[in-house]
């Protein structure tokens, strides 16, 4: 990927054609400081373009036969795989994350084609029979055109979770990836048309959010859109898709506690909690961000994380460390601003410092950190940090816990550590999130779970079986004779 860093000048891809604009955005190496690239700033004619050439594609697309469909679909797979290093090194420069986590999310990416090119073999309508004489059939179709609005934490992981279920179901794709890591989706839209599918299947527009993205959420043309991202922006995008009456899947991340109680198997949960925040800098939207522990095992419990957090290897990406830097300096202030906070509201325990110079060059990096004794009330218990900073709070009853878990805005994941099916089972039926995690948390990429958020974490469901469902709309067929 020596390209990237001598500032290549990377096009917008529509309907097959490069498209570059006259001024430009600027990708910056979070674990430097340095220009990667430099991308297209899309505006709303590029926006007009992608969506016209995504909407004529479409025609034809949708009447490929399905196990046509099904074949590229699994072809993206496998030269996504065949790409592995490439993609993994352009994946880890642009975000920030190290190295083994950048080819995880690319093996992640291929599974999601794979996977929902088998789903869709067995993808089919029903039939009955209404009356002696009236024949019903449903079958799924393709909404048209679906926009893919797509965060920086993980470009590739996000985008083909919606991308492969769209497109093999007979969607065509216009896809506006993060300002901050949009050189990614740029590869896989190329990868997309060397497998075989059509010119304008996947139009990838490059570009700020307030502008290329607003567009696309706008367009008169898009007939379903798929974002991850804020909730701040998350309500603008709901907006835009009620003014054009289309469906809208949002992810809007999180504040997923580990709750762990005293019969906790603590040397299997130290270490899933600590990766539960830890992985991706925090920036993770399913990120442990809260750690509700019961008051008899609260020093233990804190002690052993603060030993863990002190051992991590923080580094550039490349450099494969168990901690990254944070994706922009912007990123990093709104973190350490947390971090005041929890000395104000809470007890910093260990880390809370941002790092620079030597190996850190003028890269984004900040200290794991741990924070004791974090009340209900503050913004740190509330807010989503997205950075390598942990907030504990102690309960005393089951009771508690659930309350405590339940007492946030979001409702995307939970973690619970117990010995006690009970307890395990209660916790399961109580808290209010869209997964719970018993004595695990995350399991392996999770292509096949279906996830999304209770609350404000956000409505629809990707991944799993049930995620193919969002991409189609179902018509009933009634044939009298
Ligand atoms: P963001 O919500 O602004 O960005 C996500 C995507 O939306 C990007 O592609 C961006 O270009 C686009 N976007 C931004 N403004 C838009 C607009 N007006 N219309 C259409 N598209 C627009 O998130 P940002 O600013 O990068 O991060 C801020 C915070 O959001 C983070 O600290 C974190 O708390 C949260 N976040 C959550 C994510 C998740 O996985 N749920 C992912 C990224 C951020
Ligand atoms: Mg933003």
């Amino acid at each position: 990927m020596g390209d990237f860093n001598n500032g290549a000048v990377k096009a917008a891809i529509i309907g097959g054609e490069y498209v570059m604009t006259d001024s430009v955005v600027e990708v910056i190496n979070p674990s430097t400081g340095g220009v990667l690239a430099t991308t297209a700033d899309c505006g709303p004619a590029e926006i007009q373009l992608a969506v016209d050439a995504a909407r004529s594609t479409q025609k034809k697309w949708r009447r490929v036969a399905q196990v046509e469909r099904i074949r590229l679909v699994r072809e993206v797979g496998r030269l996504i795989l065949r790409d592995l290093e490439d993609l993994a090194s352009a994946e880890s420069l642009q975000t920030g994350k190290p190295i083994a986590q950048g080819r995880r999310d690319i093996e992640i990416t291929a599974r999601y084609f794979d996977f929902y090119a088998s789903v869709a073999e067995s993808f089919y309508g029903s039939s009955f029979s209404l009356t002696d004489s009236i024949e019903v059939t449903t079958r799924f179709e393709p909404h048209g055109v679906t926009a893919h609005i797509i965060p920086w934490n993980y470009p590739m992981q996000i985008l083909g979770r919606s991308l492969a279920p769209a497109l093999v179901t007979g969607n065509c794709a216009v896809v506006k990836p993060a300002e901050e890591a949009p050189l990614t989706a740029l590869m896989l839209a190329a990868l997309v048309r060397e497998a075989g599918l059509p010119d304008g299947a996947v139009n990838v527009v490059t570009g700020m959010g307030e502008t290329a993205g607003a567009a696309l959420s706008a367009s008169p043309g898009i007939d379903h859109m798929s974002f991850t991202g804020s909730v701040e922006v998350g309500r603008l995008i709901g907006r835009a898709a009620a003014e054009s009456l289309i469906p809208v899947t949002l992810e809007l991340g999180g504040k997923s506690p580990n709750i762990v109680f005293p019969d906790a198997d603590l040397d299997k949960a130290i270490p899933v909690i600590a990766n539960s925040i830890l992985q991706n800098g925090g920036q993770t939207c399913s990120a442990g961000s809260r750690l509700l522990v019961h008051a008899s095992v609260h020093d233990e419990v804190v002690n052993r994380l603060a030993a863990h957090f002190a051992a991590v290897r923080v580094g550039p990406a490349l450099s494969d460390p168990d901690l990254g830097p944070l994706i922009s300096q912007m990123q990093r202030q709104r973190v350490l601003g947390f971090i005041d906070l929890g000395r104000d509201e809470a007890k910093v325990l260990s880390g809370g410092r941002s790092l620079s110079g030597g190996t850190f060059q003028e890269g984004f990096f900040v200290e794991p950190t741990l924070i004791d004794d974090v009340p209900q009330g503050s913004r740190l218990y509330q807010e989503e940090v997205f950075g390598p900073v942990l907030a504990v709070t102690r309960f005393e009853s089951t009771e508690e816990a659930v309350e405590l878990a339940n007492a946030t805005d979001y409702g995307l994941v939970a973690g619970v550590w117990t010995a006690n099916i009970s307890t395990a089972h209660q916790m399961v039926r109580d808290v209010v999130s869209g997964q719970v995690f018993v004595n695990t948390y995350g399991a392996s990429g999770g292509v096949e779970l279906p996830f999304g958020g209770f609350k404000k974490s956000g409505f629809g469901r990707e991944k799993g079986v049930e995620g193919i469902r969002g991409f189609v709309q179902v018509k009933t067929a009634i044939v009298a004779s």
